[in-house]
């Protein structure tokens, strides 16, 4: 074997190594896109949530093909007022967790999010950056439900 053919070989092993890392590794300071909105809206009794029915109470939950599938976060942010946002990190993907003391953590890299009303859905500490996508929400007292516009 000559030290050509050593060389081209060592070449090949190192880009063959580079690529199976690089797939296996998360795409560390990409930012993720947002799902794209699907014009849906979805209403949700606040009998059928009990979460819901305290200031500070939430849900982490699916709605069908809504936000690509992925759950939504949401939060009793007031007496009448409710927030939603996506679970999908605007870092690289990862997925927020259940809310927990007003924030929500990414289970990739650690980021937190707020779940509090003044600064619902931004990272309180990197390495995300901006806020996760959210959704208009409100309430109606009457029905004692919320509608959540996907
Ligand atoms: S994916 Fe990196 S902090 Fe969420």
């Amino acid at each position: 074997m000559t030290d050509e053919t050593l060389q081209s070989r060592r070449e090949i092993l190192v880009a063959l190594t580079c690529a199976a890392c690089s797939s296996l590794l998360p795409a560390c300071g990409t930012k993720t896109e947002s799902p794209p909105a699907t014009g849906q809206t979805v209403t949700i009794k606040l009998s059928d949530e009990t979460a819901l029915t305290t200031i500070g109470g939430s849900i982490r939950k699916s709605y069908g093909t809504n936000n690509a599938g992925q759950p939504v976060i949401v939060v009793r942010t007031g007496q009448s007022e409710f927030k939603t946002m996506s679970t999908v990190c605007s870092h690289s993907s990862g997925s927020l967790q259940a809310p927990s003391n007003n924030r929500s953590v990414c289970d990739l890299h650690g980021s937190p999010f707020s779940t509090q009303s003044a600064n619902f859905a931004q990272p309180l500490s990197g390495p995300a950056t901006t806020a996760v996508k959210t959704f208009t929400t409100t309430f109606d007292a009457t029905a004692n439900s919320i509608t959540i516009q996907f």
